[in-house]
């Protein structure tokens, strides 16, 4: 079947969708373009901002492919204060940016889930709850997404990282805190409790083929997420993922294939919220922009406090990690109407497919 008898679908197989992983030249084009019209026509050419706060690179896993993993001696560990979280929070309100993203290494402890509980509270009460917060701080108990969620959270990022559990163990240790159903589980309990929930996987991993890609976009569409944030994988040398760095495609290959899968999953679910991720950005200078133009819609600039920021480092030549989050601000709205798009400030730019689902339940 061509390129262009598989767009005309009103659903993918998995063979169809790796037709389209597969895509090049011509057939590539007429892809992004398809994605991009399916884009403007569900969710128009706004992009939202959510100002994205590391706020700590203390993590108690040790996923094989991360930077900050447990085992990794050589990162210098640190931990924004409450204060200096809320000063970015403080940041990201004044400059109208609608919403931040809080993001940290896995740590549970009673100590952990307070300090968040404790910022949600305060900042809803800094900005008269006009801020929108997004959670990206790994598996936790139940009871703890409920704490936070009725404390203000409302959307929660929690990548698969691969939605096939062979290769998630291949890419993990095997033990119990680093469980494919254990994930599942903690997505299916964050959808429960009412969170807009979001996944996601790395692309170009080793051992990683099509179809495992495929069927990760199937499972994005079957568990029916509301946001999604997918980047390429980059090589750091301090994790054992290390040493598979020869089979790999080449970065420009794995960039891509990104840009396909963000196009593919924005046909296959039009109105999700898509994050241009900062990985696209590392291995080309425009990565976001380009992701923004086939399909993603949402950017998350960077706004921890500069001297922190060559420390979460997950993967090696993170970019703007020396730039302050005032660089940033400026070059955001320019380099976004570069791409015909304009920034949607001081809203929350929820996802528009998980306002729809809520609309139909009420009715029913
Ligand atoms: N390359 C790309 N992305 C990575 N992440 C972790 N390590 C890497 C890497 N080496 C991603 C994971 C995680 C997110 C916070 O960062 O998908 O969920
Ligand atoms: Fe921290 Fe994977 S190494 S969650």
């Amino acid at each position: 079947m061509s390129i262009h008898e598989i767009l005309e679908k009103p659903e993918f197989t998995k063979s169809d969708i790796v037709q389209l992983l597969s895509a090049s030249g011509e057939d590539e084009k007429l892809l992004f373009k398809h994605a991009a019209s399916v884009k403007e026509k569900s969710i128009g050419t706004t992009v939202y901002l959510r100002g994205l706060i590391e706020m700590s690179n203390v993590c108690a896993k040790d996923c094989l492919y991360c930077g900050i993993r447990k085992s990794n001696s050589r990162v210098n560990r640190y931990s924004l204060d409450e204060k200096e979280v809320m000063t970015a929070i403080e940041f990201a309100y004044k400059n109208r940016y609608g919403s931040v993203a809080i993001q940290s290494g896995e740590i549970n402890s009673p100590a952990f889930t307070d300090k968040i509980n404790q910022i949600l509270k305060a900042s809803k009460k800094l900005t008269n709850g006009e801020i929108g917060i997004t959670l990206s701080c790994g598996e936790q108990s139940e009871e703890t997404y409920r704490t936070w969620f009725e404390s203000g959270a409302h959307r929660y990022l929690l990548r698969i990282e691969s939605s096939t559990e062979e290769l998630y163990s291949k890419i993990h240790p095997n033990d119990n805190s680093h469980n494919f159903s254990r994930r599942l589980n903690a997505l299916r309990i964050l959808k429960e409790i009412g969170y807009q929930v979001g996944t996601g996987v790395m692309v170009g991993l080793p051992f990683q083929t099509l179809e495992h890609l495929a069927d990760d976009l199937l499972f994005m569409k079957d568990f029916d997420v509301d946001m999604c944030g997918m980047g390429p994988y980059i090589e750091h040398k301090d994790t054992p993922l290390y040493a598979y760095k020869d089979d790999l495609l080449p970065l420009n290959e794995r960039f891509k294939l990104t840009l396909r899968m963000i196009a593919t999953l924005r046909i296959m679910m039009k109105d999700i919220n898509i994050v241009a991720t900062t990985a696209l950005q590392t291995i080309d200078k425009i990565g976001r922009e380009k992701a923004i133009q086939i399909g993603a819609n949402i950017l998350m600039p960077n706004i921890t406090p500069g001297k922190y920021r060559d420390s979460y480092a997950l993967y090696e030549n993170k970019p703007c990690t020396d730039e302050n989050a005032d660089d940033c601000k400026n070059c955001i709205d320019v380099r976004v109407h570069l791409v015909n798009h304009q920034v949607g400030y001081a809203v929350w730019g929820d996802s528009q497919h998980f306002k729809r689902k809520q609309k139909i339940n009420k009715k029913s």
